[in-house]
């Protein structure tokens, strides 16, 4: 597993989208892809870097039922499924974890502690196959490194 990096580095993000239409809304998208959902102090930075109220934020946030304002479980794992991650064998990973931790893709552990979802790109595909854990990416994730990143979730929460 490489090393993890905090992402997404919300700077890049406005940078990257600023000049585009619906820089908001695909900012907004980015960060829910990385921590499977807009956390309240992401928000406001967000607001300062777009110069854009932070009402505003919250009235798109709230006008798509695809944004969440909480984390839907207490440490979301998401797995890259973009091209370079699913030929890299993230499917496979994915399918270990639904295995690991008795649950579908989308689902959260009955005990609330993981919720595993699959997202598109996250924008590092040279460390294909990438894991989100809770905004931190983890770079080519082999098979070995799905039970510690479980055990890692469930000891840290
Ligand atoms: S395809 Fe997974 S990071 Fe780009």
């Amino acid at each position: 597993m490489s090393e993890a990096t905090m992402v997404p580095d919300i700077s890049r993000t406005v940078q990257k989208w600023r000049k585009k239409r619906g820089s908001l809304i695909m900012a907004l998208h980015e960060i829910q892809n990385a921590y499977g959902y807009v956390p309240r102090n992401v928000s406001l930075q967000l607001a300062q870097l777009m110069d854009v109220p932070l009402a505003r934020i919250y009235e798109v946030i709230t006008f798509y039922n695809y944004f969440r304002l909480e984390p839907p479980g207490k440490n979301v794992v998401s797995v890259c499924m973009g091209t370079a991650c699913y030929l890299k064998g993230a499917k496979e990973r994915e399918n270990e974890f639904c295995e690991q931790l008795g649950v579908e893709e989308g689902e959260t552990t009955e005990d609330g502690q993981v919720h595993l979802q699959s997202v598109r790109c996250v924008g590092c595909c040279g460390l294909s196959p990438v894991v989100v854990v809770n905004g931190e990416t983890m770079g080519k994730i082999g098979p070995e490194d799905v039970k510690s990143i479980i055990r890692k979730c469930r000891e840290e929460h």
